[in-house]
């Protein structure tokens, strides 16, 4: 209801600005617990329990700042960062657009963060209450725009946030620090990957995070099949499609369409479904994947689980349609699993490969 009142002020204001503002709230307010969910919406991943597979994508909260209170608004998960080693101010504001008319966001921040030694101790400090909120807390971790080595500051951010985090997530898919996306080659990931992997071990003998990486989704066929292999071959435990997209949609509103940067929301949505799909195709369904990009409502969602996500995440559409919602995904979802004859969320994951498979078998 808050958000209902705050809106039409929020959405006068600068993107930056209104976003904000709505964390200084957020911090402000006492944060809800969150409600327990529909056991048939539970999904057990990595050893761990997700109450519940919507998620709230990285970028929204950078600092690890509000992930009570979005945990408190219903979302299982909660991904904050990116973070960096070191503090950055990213690119020169403005520096983030939204078009109501296109239910869409082009953002070029750059990875503005407060570091990794802000970042660590709101985490700690999160992590003192007792007991936890439910939900699961992935950490998006990220390199300096000046750094040469990319592996350097992701095995540092290993070792330093890697025990705290109930997974990981190796962010090398932002179309905005220059190079990063160049990480995706395949022999420039798997030498990536083996660094990173040998310091998760090194850093987290025990109850090691899953280590998840955040993809581009202008991937041509060739690259996809590269990097699946290597998924595959690395050893790391899921993949996140997708992130912001390069691409401009011919029907953008002008003159946000030809703002520089990543795209997301809605006009993200058909690329991004269709990117998860051949990734599950191509790992074969052995690698969990996190479906991301333009997801507005409870059947995008269920959608998304259907071509092979096990969990989903959003951010745009909460710009637009605030934290309500996430229950209304929820609601969806179990209408969904109903109509289709399935108990759980986790029976639903891939259906539409099984099918698919079936009447190849039969025929
Ligand atoms: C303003 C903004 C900032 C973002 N910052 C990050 C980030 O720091 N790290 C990251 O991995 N993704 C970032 N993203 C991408 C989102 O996590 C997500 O992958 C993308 O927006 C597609 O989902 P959506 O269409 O639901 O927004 C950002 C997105 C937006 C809109």
């Amino acid at each position: 209801m808050l958000f209902e009142l705050a809106r039409p002020l929020l959405h006068r204001l600068d993107p930056e600005t209104a976003h904000h503002l709505t964390l200084k709230g957020l911090k402000a307010l006492p944060a809800c617990k969150p409600r327990r969910d529909d056991a048939a919406l539970s999904v057990t991943l990595w050893n761990r329990s997700f109450p519940n597979p919507v998620g709230l994508a990285a970028g929204f909260d950078k600092n690890a700042e509000v992930m009570a209170p979005m945990l408190g608004f219903g979302f299982g998960f909660v991904e904050a960062g990116t973070v960096t080693p070191r503090a950055q101010e990213g690119n020169p504001r403005p520096r983030v657009f939204r078009s109501a008319r296109d239910q869409a966001v082009i953002n070029r921040m750059g990875f503005p963060n407060q570091g990794v030694d802000a970042f660590r101790r709101n985490l700690e400090s999160f992590l003192s209450v007792k007991p936890r909120p439910r939900g699961i807390i992935g950490i998006n971790i990220g390199m300096n725009k000046d750094q040469t080595d990319p592996a350097r500051d992701y095995c540092a951010l290993v070792r330093q946030l890697g025990p705290l985090a109930d997974y990981l997530t190796v962010n090398i898919s932002s179309p905005n620090t220059p190079g990063l996306r160049d990480l995706q080659n395949k022999a420039n990931l798997l030498a990536l990957l083996a660094q990173i992997l040998e310091e998760r071990a090194r850093a987290c003998p025990q109850d090691t995070p899953p280590l998840l990486v955040k993809l581009a989704p202008d991937l041509t066929e060739e690259q996809m099949s590269d990097i699946a292999a290597a998924a595959l071959q690395s050893g790391i435990d899921g993949l996140i499609l997708t992130n912001t997209t390069l691409a401009r949609p011919g029907s953008l509103a002008q003159p946000f369409g030809a703002e520089r940067g990543g795209l997301s929301g809605l006009p993200l949505r058909k690329n991004a479904l269709g990117v998860l799909r051949r990734f599950y195709e191509l790992t074969e369904g052995k690698i969990p994947l996190i479906g991301v990009g333009g997801i507005t409502d409870g059947n995008d969602a269920y959608d998304r689980i259907r071509a092979g996500a096990s969990l989903v995440q959003l951010y745009s559409a909460l710009v637009f349609q605030g934290p309500d919602m996430i229950k209304d995904i929820k609601q969806t979802l179990i209408e969904r699993l109903k109509t289709d004859g399935f108990n759980r969320i986790e029976d639903a994951i891939g259906a539409d490969h099984h099918k698919t498979a079936m009447k190849r078998h039969a025929s």
